[in-house]
C-alpha cells in the first residue's frame, strides 16, 4: 500500500511546486504528476544503479497512466554530470520528438537530479522537469530549490541554471537500497539543517540516533520533511541566491570544497566532507569568541554517533587547503565569506576572517 503522510510546499509564486513525501509512492508517479498538470509524454532519466531497482515501477505507473515514455540512462557517478552527457541527452531527446510539453523526471541522486534539471532547463529553453530523488542527499538537498547543472573538468557546478520543478516525488522506502556510506553521507547535510536553521531539530536528532542508524521510516519520513520545509523556506527568501539568505545553506562547505578538492573528489563523498568541514567552521566561530567549545563538542558527539568522518586527514596540509579555500566560487570581489554559528540553529555570515584564524581552524580539526 502507498501512503503520502507528509507534504510541504515550496511557495515561489508562479514557480511554487508541492514535495510529497511518503512509503512506496514512486509506484504512484503518474498519479503524482497528473495531480500537477496534463501530461502525455515523459523523459525518465535514470542512472545505471538507480535504472536497476526502481526503473521497472515508474515505467509500470506511467504505462498503466498511458503516458508515451522513454528511459535514458547514464553510468553512475560524478564524472556523468558532463557537458557531453547534457549534449547525448538533447540530441536523445529530439529523436525522441520530445517538445515543449514533454515532462523531464529525474530517477536518482543528486548526480541524475542536476544533470536532468540542467537539460530540462536548457532544452527548447525550458521545458516540464519531476524530481524522483533516490539518495537521502537528493532527498533533504539537491532536489529542492533549482539548482541545476553540470561540472566542466576541474570545476564542479560550473555551468548550470535555476530551474524549478513541478513537483517532487520522495519515496521513503527506496533508502532501503542506498549504500550504507551514501546514507550517512546524507546524513550530514541533514545535521547541518538543525545547526543553521532549527536547534529543536537538532535534539531531535540527538534523541533519535539509534532509529536514524537503523533507517526507520516514520523517523525518516520526519526529518525529510523537517528538511524540506527548513531548504523550502530559505528558498522563498532568496530563491536565487543574491540576498545572502540561501547561502547559510553552505554552512561547512568552504572547507569541504577545499577537502574534496585536495583530494582529488576520491577520498570522500560530498557529505563526509561537509562533516568535516562544518566542525572547521565551527572552530573558526569558536575562535573569533561567536561560540563557547560546546557548540562545537555536541556537533562532533553527534557526528560521530552517525559514524561520520570528523577530522582533517593528517595528509593534507594546512596552507593547501587554505589556498583551495580562496579559490572556491564563492569568493565574491576578492573576499571569502564564512557562514559561522553564533549557537546551534542560527548561523551568520562573516567576511573579515583572518587567514591565521582558518588556518587554526583547520589544525585545530586534526
Ligand atoms: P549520486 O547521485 O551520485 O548517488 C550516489 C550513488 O548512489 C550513485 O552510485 C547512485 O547510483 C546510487 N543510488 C542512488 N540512489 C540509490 C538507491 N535508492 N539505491 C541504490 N543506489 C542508489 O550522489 P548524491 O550524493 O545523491 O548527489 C551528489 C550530487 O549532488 C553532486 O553532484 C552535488 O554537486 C549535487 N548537489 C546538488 C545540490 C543542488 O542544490 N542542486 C545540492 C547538493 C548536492
Ligand atoms: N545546496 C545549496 C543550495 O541549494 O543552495
Amino acid at each position: 500500500m502507498t501512503n503520502i503522510n507528509q507534504r510541504v510546499v515550496v511557495e515561489l509564486v508562479e514557480r511554487s511546486y508541492p514535495i510529497e513525501i511518503g512509503s512506496g509512492i514512486v509506484a504512484d508517479v503518474a498519479a503524482a504528476l497528473s495531480r500537477l498538470q496534463r501530461v502525455t509524454k515523459a523523459m525518465v532519466i535514470s542512472d545505471e544503479n538507480v535504472a536497476t531497482h526502481y526503473a521497472s515501477v515508474v515505467d509500470a505507473s506511467l504505462r498503466q497512466a498511458g503516458i508515451e515514455f522513454s528511459l535514458l540512462r547514464v553510468p553512475a557517478g560524478e564524472v556523468s554530470k558532463s557537458a557531453a552527457n547534457a549534449e547525448m541527452l538533447w540530441r536523445k531527446m529530439l529523436d525522441l520528438g520530445a517538445d515543449r510539453s514533454t515532462v523531464v523526471i529525474a530517477l536518482g541522486g543528486g548526480v541524475v537530479g542536476d544533470l536532468a534539471g540542467f537539460v530540462a532547463a536548457t532544452y527548447a529553453r525550458g521545458i516540464p522537469f519531476f524530481q524522483i530523488p533516490t539518495t537521502l542527499l537528493a532527498q533533504v538537498d539537491s532536489s529542492v530549490g533549482g539548482k541545476v547543472g553540470i561540472n566542466l573538468p576541474g570545476a564542479k557546478n560550473m555551468v548550470g541554471a535555476f530551474w524549478q520543478p513541478i513537483g517532487v516525488l520522495i519515496d521513503i522506502d527506496v533508502l532501503t537500497t542506498l549504500p550504507i556510506r551514501e546514507y550517512r553521507a546524507g546524513l550530514a547535510e541533514v545535521v547541518k539543517y538543525g545547526m543553521i536553521l532549527d536547534a529543536d531539530f537538532f535534539q531531535f536528532l540527538c534523541d533519535r540516533v539509534e532509529p536514524i542508524n537503523t533507517r526507520e521510516p516514520n523517523v525518516l519520513a520526519e526529518i525529510v520533511a523537517c528538511c524540506c520545509q527548513l531548504k523550502a523556506d530559505v528558498v522563498r527568501e532568496d530563491e536565487r541566491e543574491l540576498t545572502g539568505r540561501r547561502s547559510v545553506l553552505n554552512y561547512g562547505h568552504t572547507f569541504c570544497h577545499a577537502i574534496e578538492a585536495a583530494t582529488e573528489y576520491g577520498a570522500y563523498l560530498h557529505g563526509e566532507a561537509v562533516a568535516i568541514g562544518m566542525l572547521c567552521a565551527s572552530r573558526l566561530a569558536e575562535r573569533l569568541g561567536r561560540i563557547d567549545a560546546d557548540v562545537t563538542q555536541l556537533q562532533e558527539d553527534l557526528l560521530n554517533r552517525l559514524e561520520l568522518p570528523t577530522k582533517v586527514p593528517e595528509n593534507l596540509q594546512s596552507e593547501d587547503l587554505l589556498a583551495l579555500m580562496q579559490r572556491d566560487k564563492k569568493v565574491e570581489h576578492g573576499k571569502l565569506r564564512y557562514v559561522l554559528p553564533t549557537r546551534v540553529g542560527h548561523v551568520e555570515l562573516v567576511d573579515d576572517v583572518q587567514p591565521s584564524d582558518a588556518l587554526a581552524a583547520i589544525e585545530a580539526s586534526r
